[in-house]
């Protein structure tokens, strides 16, 4: 028979391992960024740009739930690996009444690549119900002064490198027949979609190669070797990671740095650190 000491005993091992739990999932592993370092193979790659390191960083949540030491701290970190391109996948900030100051404040400390900055917005950029466009308009002139530039399905060069920058998908701008139509599918090309599930929608035919998309956090907290119970995307294949798709396509979803509850379990917050190599 169990003593009642055993009892008590056993009961508060399970309680003290139940906290300590808790207070990793609340305190630690939100903000135990990984860098997580890839090859980024390109068709066509331009000489000048084989070796160039790009850095994304997705969904940073700028706003009341992500601590605004932990931002600078991750933009601390990116700086000091001298990127050449930086890529920022939406979702920039949550929305909440002071949000504009807030992201001035913050994008006043944001990395920058050598070569280029450039980043799309994500549903949270929209504002309450992603359906604010006035909230995006004004988000995007921000990220604008502050040295980035918002690709609102429209695309840039950087160095005879076409980057393609969807809108985003949950505020109804995605739009990828009139991002891609500037482009030469026979040069190197490179694609930013927030959401993983635009990659499964029309209008992608005359691409084909990388996509960088965040959105989804990685589900933010995961049992081992089983798939996260929360992930908003319909095809709860795209959790975080690589992705090969049709149309000689792949998609990269980032775990994203930063969060929407602060609650990170088997997920850690991720910058991905990319090297560009000629495929
Ligand atoms: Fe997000």
């Amino acid at each position: 028979m169990l003593s009642r000491r055993h009892f008590l005993t056993g009961s508060l091992a399970v309680a003290a391992s139940g906290i300590a739990a808790g207070l990793y999932t609340w305190q630690v592993e939100p903000h135990w960024l990984e860098l997580v370092e890839r090859p980024l193979p390109i068709q066509s790659l331009p000489e000048a740009l084989i070796g160039k390191r790009l850095v994304q960083l997705s969904d940073l949540h700028v706003g009341p739930r992500v601590a605004d030491e932990y931002l600078l701290a991750t933009f601390e970190r990116v700086a000091a690996l001298q990127p050449d391109i930086v890529a920022y996948t939406g979702d920039l900030t949550t929305y909440h009444t002071e949000v504009f100051a807030h992201a001035e404040r913050i994008y006043a400390h944001l990395p920058k690549g050598r070569l280029a900055t450039v980043g799309i917005l994500g549903n949270h950029d929209y504002g309450p119900r992603w359906s604010h466009r006035e909230t995006a308009a004004r988000l995007a002139d921000i990220f604008r002064a502050a040295g980035v530039q918002v690709l609102r399905n429209e695309v840039t060069e950087v160095a005879r490198l076409q980057i393609v920058g969807m809108d985003d998908l949950w505020a109804r701008q995605f739009r990828p027949a009139q991002a891609l139509a500037a482009i030469d599918s026979t040069r190197a090309v490179l694609a930013l979609s927030h959401n993983p599930d635009t990659v499964d929608l029309p209008g992608w035919d005359n691409f084909h190669g990388w996509i960088l998309g965040g959105h989804t956090h990685g589900g933010q907290c995961k049992p081992p070797f089983l798939p996260p119970p929360v992930l908003p995307v319909q095809n709860r294949l795209y959790t975080c990671g690589e992705f090969a798709l049709s149309g000689e396509r792949k998609i990269y979803i980032s775990r994203g740095v930063g969060h929407l509850l602060q609650v990170r379990f088997n997920v850690r917050p991720e910058v991905t650190v990319f090297e560009l190599q000629s495929a």
